[in-house]
């Protein structure tokens, strides 16, 4: 029986999914790099330094640690500028809702998001209330497609994997949930998303009614 919900952030709650992407291009660009819709799926979930070598890789560049760390700052520094104007009417639609539902009837909310500025999208979505618990990159160790945070906001929650359902935009989020041995809707494309147990296009598609059928 599904007692706890888990949601990833960025393309599960809100588009910032697109603003790492703009901001990963334009670093990307700097070193002749075109990364395309289809590289980004694989920057999707992992850390950021893991995101930076995927691209670089792409590119055949190699570079030290010192200059990995100064160029996912760069990138960094770019993201936080982009999502300073998020307002809380960007939440994608139907999400509030889909929550606060889960918590009428008495089921505990996670958020579990790879990202070290988690904290500060959530803040200026004002969406705190809705979570019991977030768990976000500051707090890991290894990043999805690793089971680590998802094991933690259970744990943090009180619930074992079997009673928990993610949700999930990223392939490596996906992995990690399965990983976890917890239920898993994917948010996005079926071909993308294939190993969850349902794949809707929307978050906000997602009927409570389905819970216990996954
Ligand atoms: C995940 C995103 O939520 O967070 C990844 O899907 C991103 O694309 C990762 O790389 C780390 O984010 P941040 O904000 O700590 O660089
Ligand atoms: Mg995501």
């Amino acid at each position: 029986m599904i007692r706890a919900a888990i949601f990833d952030l960025d393309g599960v709650i809100i588009d910032t999914a697109h603003y790492h992407y703009i901001a990963w291009k334009r670093l990307a660009s700097e070193f002749a790099i075109n990364l395309t819709k289809e590289h980004n799926e694989l920057l999707k979930g992992v850390s950021r330094i893991r995101s930076l070598e995927i691209i670089l890789e792409l590119g055949n560049i190699q570079l030290s640690e010192e200059d990995k760390e100064l160029y996912a700052n760069k990138k960094n520094g770019w993201f936080v500028e982009y999502i300073e104007s998020i307002r809380p009417e960007e939440i994608f639609s139907g999400v509030p809702e889909l929550i606060q539902s889960m918590r009428d009837q008495s089921l505990k909310v996670a958020l579990a998001s790879s990202s070290k500025n988690a904290p500060r999208v959530i803040e200026l979505l004002k969406i705190e209330r809705l979570f019991d618990t977030m768990v976000d990159g500051t707090m890991i160790t290894h990043t999805k497609p690793d089971p680590e945070i998802f094991l933690l906001a259970a744990s943090r929650l009180g619930f074992v994997p079997s009673e928990c359902v993610v949700f999930e935009d990223a392939e490596a989020g996906v992995e990690a949930a399965v990983a976890a041995g917890m239920k898993c809707v994917g948010v996005g494309s079926p071909e993308q998303l294939g190993k969850a147990n349902q794949v809707i296009a929307r978050t906000g598609d997602f009927r409570i009614s389905q819970l216990n059928v996954l």
